[in-house]
């Protein structure tokens, strides 16, 4: 579904993405790890082009979108939920969720508001909670309204950056279940996580990546057992 060949970033002299491939099959959940300023959210960023490449190609379902801007590529249903949460703290929940469909342009009402029950299916958390402002939610429930909202542009690619950090355990189990479903209703997923022991369970395929290279690539249960991760980032 996306392929990335050979892409290269720089940010000033600093290049930060050495050319880089990976590829992620539909329905897949496809985890990138890796150290702090590896490269895991310039990858992302560049996919979803918020920075631009110095070379390279990004090939979605076969088609490029290497130079396309962001709006473009979102609405080829690639959703990018960034580092951070960005919730609108003024706006409402329900608010806040509907932003995310202005992605798609030619939604009607009906479809909009088909999603946004889906989305309550979903976090039900949300729901009650859908007069309350972004900003008053507690870290986690703002986390996953930020994956709501992006799920509200009905994406194909859900590219997720460190959803679970600074999360109590509880919240980041939640998280990955919720990850889980995402996969099981269809979509593919792209995942960073610092919690590489659980990235790597959850993941059909990985890549570790180390100052702008990746340098080692399988199965989540592949790179589970390798001794090399295991020293480096799972700490066993
Ligand atoms: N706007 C920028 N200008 C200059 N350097 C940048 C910029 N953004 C990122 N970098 C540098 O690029 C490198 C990769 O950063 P990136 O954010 O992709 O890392 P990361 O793997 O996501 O790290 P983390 O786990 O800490 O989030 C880092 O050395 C960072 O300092
Ligand atoms: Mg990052």
């Amino acid at each position: 579904m996306l392929k990335v060949t050979d892409m290269a970033v720089s940010y000033g002299q600093f290049q930060a993405l050495h050319g880089i491939s990976l590829a992620v099959k539909k329905n897949q959940i496809v985890s990138l790890i890796g150290a702090n300023g590896a490269g895991k959210s310039t990858t992302l960023m560049a996919i979803s082009g918020m920075v631009p490449k110095d070379s390279g190609e990004v090939l979605l379902d076969g088609e490029p979108i290497t130079d396309l801007k962001p709006h473009f590529i979102s609405r080829r249903r690639v959703a990018h939920v960034p580092e951070g949460r960005h919730v609108f703290p003024k706006l409402s929940v329900e608010d806040n969720l509907l932003t995310g469909a202005l992605a798609d342009t030619t939604i009607t009402k009906a479809v909009e508001r088909q999603r946004l029950e889906e989305m309550y299916a979903l976090f039900p958390r949300l729901k009650e909670r859908r007069r309350q402002n972004g900003g008053t939610l507690s870290g986690g429930e703002q986390q996953m309204l930020a994956i709501g909202r992006a799920m509200m542009s009905d994406p194909e690619l859900v590219m997720l950056d460190e959803p679970s950090m600074g999360l109590a355990p509880v919240l980041v189990e939640e998280i990955f279940a919720l990850i889980l479903r995402i996969k099981a209703s269809g979509k593919t997923v792209l995942l960073i996580e610092q919690n590489a022991i659980m990235a790597l369970q959850i993941a059909d395929y990985a890549y570790v990546l180390e100052l702008g290279n990746i340098t080692l690539q399988g199965t989540g249960r592949e790179l589970l057992g390798n001794e090399e991760v295991k020293r480096a980032y799972l700490g066993i």
